[in-house]
């Protein structure tokens, strides 16, 4: 099945999607990186509502909307911290990509922006991440419908390199 999955280099603040994904901690009150970046960007309306939502575990995910975002809505999830690959880290990832693809389902969005989760402050290793990320995303289109379009959001030079190399296969 042709999925509908893009690859675009830059920053996720400023995609056009449904929703954007927030590479965020379980206190839910930002922090740097995307999360960061996407609290600037949204304006500080997000944080009021993400005050609401009482944290996040990791590996699920929660949703606010985006506003000053050009994204509708921004779903927050939580990935592991990287402590050697034997704290079920594989998994947990797994199920950020997952949550969020069901959240977005559920809220009929068509179109989702992922960043490359867990792989800055929380040292996943990038191609491990990249394959679990392609996989995750892949598996749900094939059993959910062809008809969300999906978009990973790389921000830097190996993360680029490694989504052109796995998505071409
Ligand atoms: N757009 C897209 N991707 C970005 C952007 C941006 N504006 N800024 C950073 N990135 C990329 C990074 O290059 C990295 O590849 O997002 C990926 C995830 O890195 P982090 O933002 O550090 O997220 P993570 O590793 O999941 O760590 C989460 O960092 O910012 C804090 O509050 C956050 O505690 C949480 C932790």
């Amino acid at each position: 099945m042709e999925h509908r999955i893009r690859l675009i280099k830059g920053d996720i603040t400023s995609i056009q999607a449904d929703a954007i994904v927030n590479a965020a901690n379980r206190t839910l009150l930002g922090g740097g990186g995307v999360d960061g970046a996407i609290h600037r960007a949204a304006g500080p309306e997000l944080l009021e509502a993400c005050r609401l939502l009482n944290g996040c575990e990791t590996g699920q995910a929660k949703i606010t909307p985006g506003f000053l975002l050009p994204a509708h809505y921004v779903i927050h999830t939580v990935g592991p911290v990287w402590s050697g690959g034997n704290k079920n880290e594989p998994e947990l990832l797994k199920n950020c990509y997952r949550s969020s693809l069901e959240l977005a389902l559920e809220k009929g969005l068509k179109s989702i922006a992922f960043p490359n989760i867990s792989t800055g402050v929380y040292r996943f290793p990038k191609d491990l991440a990249a394959e679990i990320a392609i996989e995750t995303v892949m598996q749900f289109l094939d059993e959910n419908g062809p008809d969300m379009e999906v978009l990973f959001v790389v921000f830097d030079q190996e993360n680029e390199t490694l989504y052109n190399s796995l998505l071409e296969t």
